[in-house]
């Protein structure tokens, strides 16, 4: 596995890690609080993206309802960004194309949701991203995105050496 801030000439800029969130994550706050929580998506993504500095990370976000734009920005991180996060949203229960890309991408990707889909209707439990995720990090809210920022940070600094 390839992290790619190693290859960044030192203080230039600092690696970044890309967080995907997949169809209607845009609507979190308003949609199925009871499920999903009552933070809104930037809420999330602030958050993370702090969590990320701490870090000396910087962190890109990008949430589509698209899967292509989601397959676009995923070829676009190839040799570029250190790792990925991902929700996929429902994507994650049937986007080969989405696995494909991934698998395609040579650094370490974390998947994260905000529910536990194995605990919810059975077209949930199957997710299409988990065999190309180094790790899945599901059922615990907004503490998961930090978590798998967390995941996928440490799988490049192990890397280093
Ligand atoms: C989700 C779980 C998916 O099953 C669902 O389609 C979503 C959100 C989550 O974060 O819990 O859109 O990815």
């Amino acid at each position: 596995m390839i992290c790619l801030h190693v290859w960044q000439p030192s203080g230039v800029a600092r690696p970044v890690i890309l967080l995907l969130s997949g169809p209607n994550l845009n609507l979190l706050g308003d949609r199925d609080p009871e499920v999903y929580g009552t933070d809104s998506l930037l809420d999330h993504v602030t958050a993370t993206r702090e969590r990320a500095h701490d870090q000396d990370f910087d962190l890109e976000h990008i949430q589509s309802n698209h899967e292509g734009d989601l397959i676009d920005a995923i070829h676009g991180a190839r040799k570029r960004v250190a790792a990925i996060v991902i929700n996929p949203g429902a994507l994650t229960h049937y986007s080969w194309a989405l696995h494909d890309a991934l698998a395609a991408y040579e650094g370490p990707v974390v998947e994260v949701h905000l529910s536990d889909p194995k605990k919810r209707e059975p077209w949930r439990h199957l997710s299409v991203v988990e065999p190309v995720a180094i790790s899945s990090v599901t059922g615990k809210g907004g503490a998961g995105y930090l978590e798998a920022v967390d995941i996928a940070i440490n799988a490049c600094t192990k890397n280093d050496g």
